[in-house]
Formats: structure tokens, C-alpha cells, sequence
């Protein structure tokens, strides 16, 4: 590391100048010659397609990866980072979408992992310190969080405020945000909002990756947008509309972002009635007809994922049952679902999605081995042949079918997902939050996906927070609150006001 600390905090002039950055990975080149200006106290969007180089920009800067070439100055001083804890020092903080908190320790323990304040013995930590001082850096931003509360019994937006605290601790004069409201409600997508216009009144800078461009237009000062590793634009969001910025970042104008449907639902295919778990759903009863797209709406919590679990055979089934095709089925584990012709797709996709050691086509057939092979060996020329098939009608972008999925950016592995699922065939398909964290191009491929499969007669479920993709596509809403159904729409016939207040209204 180079250059010394002196002020990290300055509230003008220049915070951060990356320039001629080139990252490859193998022969993928996954940045050439970007350049890239963070004024101080200026909120920044980076924005791009997925795969366009957003996040090895940023662990370039916080000194995860080293780039090929390019220099990176600090107010105005250049470093070379060989570990992100040289970056933290100089005032980087990244603040990741697994935010990599202790689950176990306490908010206050959390802050200051790593860097706690020495006691009065040698080799003790002063944990009253630690406490104050949390408490204090909460307060300083008016933050409503217990410092002595342990992280596993927080919220995911209480989580991210932890995680920023813990920057502001490190004094922060940068804190980039990858995807942070990707898992939050939508009351806490407000507060973060709020959070990070408090950063910037105080001089920090944000560097802030989201593929909502409706948050960007609300919330940042300038805009830049990459494009296949590549600066396409740069500008001060003030001057661009959200057409412009997609222009931008795929290239071409995207027209109709809803492809119109023209499926007639034909007979009732699934009929879920009266089903119980031992998480906290309760009574659920609705059917889905072949060729239908019925969504599910709710506040986060209200108990959507729960359903598609107990469904799938995830979560112990209390009561109630599941009839596909005039078939009771039973269902005790997730192989049952899969034999029947049930998919799930999850909303986590690296707890209970994807394993990530392995190869891309390893995780795309690994639901649909029949396809491989007879007598239970799999033909790997197979795996693969089939891998790459899908790959290309999703335009996923991999090296080969060969490639860790690690080493795919975020929204590819959450297409890659999905791949697996239109391999396996199924009849009912149970879609959760399938667009989170992937780009505008891709979210309308998904939607075209749906409709496709609609065509095919089968019964779709389609798990989403965003309301406006919710009405773009299905035939029917159903809204949960607090484990139950509280709604069954035509979404011809409603309101996002109507369901919204279905779904936080609590009845009398
Ligand atoms: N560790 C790695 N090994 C190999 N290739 C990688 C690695 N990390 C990233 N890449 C590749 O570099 C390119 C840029 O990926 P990056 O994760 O920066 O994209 P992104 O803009 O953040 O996309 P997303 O919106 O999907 O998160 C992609 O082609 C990706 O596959
Ligand atoms: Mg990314």
C-alpha cells in the first residue's frame, strides 16, 4: 500500500478516481480501461447489465482483486491494495449483499469485529467501550438499533444498518452498496433510502449498485453505466430518464417490457386445499388452471416462501393436501415434489439454490437426471451438451457449461436457476421472486419464459415482491398476510392500492 491517512473524511473535491482499470479472469475480460469519478458526499449509481463488471469494479476498489492495470486514488492520493484490509484503512467500506455479519454476537461485537478497543488488562476487550461507542455512532445518525442485541434475532434491513455502522466505525469516507435492497421490505428500502442521504449530508460518498432503476432516479446524483466491461456513459442523473439509462446499458430500446399474453387457462391443474405447516401458514386453499399465471403478493415475512415450502415437501405439512392433475399427492420431501412434476424455484439462491463449488451444468441438471443417461450414469458429454443448450436460449453468460458457478456474476446464477427448472419438465412450477437481481433484458426474457411455459398448459405460481411485475403478467393475485390468504384477485379486476391494502391491513 502506498500513500499515507490523513483526513479520511473530506466533505468536497474528488473521493474517488479509478482510472484505466482492466480486470480479466482467465480469457474473460471482465473490465477494460474504465474510468470511473466519485465526487465526496455525492451518492454514485453504477448500473449495467448482469455480468457487466459492476462488482469486480468495486472489489477492485475495496481491494479484493487486483487489477491488471489501472490506479486508484483517495482524495487525490494514489494506493495499490493488496487485501481489502488496506482498503478499510484508507476509509473503503463494501457492504455486501450476504453482509457477512456474526450471527451470534452482539450488534456492538459486530461493529467492531476485528478492531476492538483494547481494556485495561492486556489481551481484554473494553466491551462497554464498544457499546458506547455503537451507541453513539447509532445516535450521530440517528439509527434505532440496540447495541447489546444479537445479530441472529435482527431483521435484514436492521442487519445492512449494523453492516453501516461497522463502516462508519472504520471511518468511511466511501461505502459502496452492492444490491442492498434486493432483500428488503419495502418499509425498510425507505429507511435505507433515508440512511444514505444521511451518509451524504455528513460527506461520505456512495457508491451504490442496484438493477431498480426507479431507486437510482430517486436517489443518486450521477449515474454510471458499464456496459460488457466497458464505461458507456456517465452523467448526472438529473439529466436522464430510466428509458435513457436502459438505453444505455443494453444498447437498444426495450419496447414492450410485458409481452402480451394470449393463453386461454384451460382445466384446474393444482388445487391446494386447506394446507398447514409447522412454519407459521395456515389454511390455505387456491387452485392454479393449466396455462394460468397466478402471483402472490405480501409484505416480506406474510409468509410466500412458506407456502411454496410446504408445497415442495421443505417444511412439515400439518394438514390439508395437494392435488395435481386429479392425483392426491404425497409429499414428504423435495425428490417427492420433483418426482411428481413439481419445480421450485428459490428466492435464495446460495443457501437453497445453487451449490457453488461446482460446475454450471452439474447445477442445471442436477434436477432432471433422467435426461442424462441410462442406468443411473450420468454422460457427461450430455451434462454438458444439454447445459449449453439451455445456456444459450438464456443467454447466460458463462465461459462454458465447465465454469464454477461461482465464478458467474449474480444475475447469471439466478438465470441459471431457472434453466434448471425449465429442464426438469415440470407441470406446476412455483417461481420465487425469480427477477431479484437480474437486469431489465433479463427480467423481460423471464417473462417471456413464463408465458412460454403458460403456452405449454402448465399451472404457474409466481412468488414476486415488485407489484408492477405482478400485474404486467399474471391471470390472478393472491395476497397473504401474517400465514394466510387474505385475497384471490383477477388482476384484471384490481388495484396495486387494492392489494397492498390487503396485504398490510390488519382485519378487525
Ligand atoms: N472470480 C471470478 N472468476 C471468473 N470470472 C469472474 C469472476 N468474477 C467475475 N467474473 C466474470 O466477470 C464478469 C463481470 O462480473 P461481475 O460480477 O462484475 O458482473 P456484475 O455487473 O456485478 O453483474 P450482476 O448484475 O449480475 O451482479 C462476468 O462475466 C463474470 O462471469
Ligand atoms: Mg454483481
Amino acid at each position: 500500500m502506498t500513500g499515507t491517512v490523513e483526513s479520511n473524511r473530506s466533505g468536497t473535491g474528488v473521493a474517488l478516481r479509478m482510472t484505466g482499470i482492466s480486470k480479466s479472469f482467465g480469457p474473460v475480460q471482465a473490465l477494460s480501461d474504465v474510468s470511473f469519478t466519485v465526487q465526496a458526499g455525492t451518492v454514485h449509481a453504477l448500473v449495467g447489465e448482469n455480468g457487466a463488471g459492476k462488482s469486480t469494479l468495486m472489489k477492485i476498489l475495496a481491494g479484493v482483486y487486483r487489477p491488471d492495470k489501472g490506479e486508484i486514488e483517495i482524495h487525490e492520493k494514489p494506493y495499490t491494495f493488496d487485501k481489502p484490509e488496506q482498503a478499510l484503512t484508507v476509509g473503503v467500506s463494501m457492504i455486501y449483499q450476504d453482509l457477512d455479519l456474526a450471527e451470534h454476537l452482539t450488534v456492538a461485537e459486530n461493529v467492531f469485529l476485528g478492531n476492538e478497543p483494547a481494556g485495561i488488562l492486556p489481551f481484554t476487550v473494553d466491551y462497554k467501550a464498544m457499546a458506547n461507542r455503537t451507541a453513539e455512532l447509532a445516535q450521530s445518525f440517528n439509527f434505532d438499533i440496540d447495541p447489546t442485541a444479537e445479530v441472529s434475532q435482527l431483521s435484514t434491513g436492521d442487519c445492512q444498518v449494523v453492516a453501516i455502522i461497522k463502516a462508519l466505525a472504520r471511518k468511511a469516507s466511501i461505502i459502496v452498496m452492492d444490491e442492498p435492497t434486493s432483500s428488503l421490505a419495502e418499509t425498510e428500502v425507505e429507511r435505507l433510502f433515508e440512511i444514505v442521504r444521511r451518509l451524504r449530508k455528513s460527506g461520505i460518498s456512495v457508491v451504490y449498485i442496484s438493477h431498480r432503476l426507479e431507486e437510482i432516479i430517486g436517489l443518486a446524483d450521477e449515474v454510471t453505466v458499464l456496459r460488457d466491461g466497458e464505461v458507456v456513459h456517465s452523467e448526472s442523473v438529473t439529466r436522464l430518464d430510466i428509458g435513457q439509462i436502459v438505453r444505455y446499458m443494453v444498447g437498444r430500446e426495450l419496447t414492450e417490457f410485458f409481452p402480451a399474453r394470449d393463453v386461454k387457462p384451460g382445466d384446474i391443474r393444482v388445487k391446494i386445499n386447506n394446507l398447514s405447516s409447522d412454519s407459521r401458514i395456515r389454511d390455505i386453499s387456491f387452485d392454479i388452471r393449466s396455462g394460468e399465471i397466478v402471483g402472490m403478493a405480501g409484505l416480506v415475512g406474510a409468509g410466500r416462501t412458506e407456502v411454496a415450502r410446504a408445497i415442495f415437501g421443505v417444511d412439515r405439512k400439518l394438514s390439508g393436501s395437494i392435488v395435481l392433475d386429479n392425483e392426491e399427492l404425497s409429499i414428504n420431501s423435495p425428490a417427492d415434489a420433483i418426482s411428481h412434476g413439481i419445480a421450485f424455484l428459490t428466492e435464495d439462491r446460495k443457501r437453497t439454490g445453487l451449490c457453488l463449488g461446482l460446475a454450471c451444468s452439474w447445477n442445471v441438471t442436477i434436477a432432471s437426471l433422467g435426461l442424462l443417461g441410462m442406468k443411473r450414469i450420468i454422460n457427461p458429454a450430455r451434462e454438458n451438451e444439454i447445459a449449453a443448450d439451455i445456456g444459450a436460449q438464456l443467454s447466460i453468460k458463462w465461459l462454458s457449461p465447465q465454469a464454477p458457478v461461482d465464478s458467474l456474476s449474480g444475475g447469471n446464477q439466478q438465470k441459471l436457476l431457472i434453466a434448471r427448472w425449465l429442464l426438469a419438465k415440470s407441470k406446476f412450477m412455483i417461481f420465487d421472486e425469480p427477477t431479484r437481481g437480474i437486469d431489465v433484458g433479463a427480467k423481460k426474457e423471464v417473462y417471456s419464459l413464463l408465458n412460454r411455459l403458460a403456452e405449454e398448459g402448465k399451472a404457474i405460481l409466481f412468488i414476486s415482491s415488485e407489484l408492477p411485475e405482478l400485474f404486467g403478467i399474471t391471470d390472478r393475485i393472491l395476497v397473504m398476510r401474517r400465514g394466510r390468504l387474505v385475497g384471490n384477485l383477477k388482476t384484471v379486476e384490481t388495484t396495486q392500492e387494492e392489494v397492498m391494502h390487503l396485504a398490510a391491513v390488519e382485519a378487525n
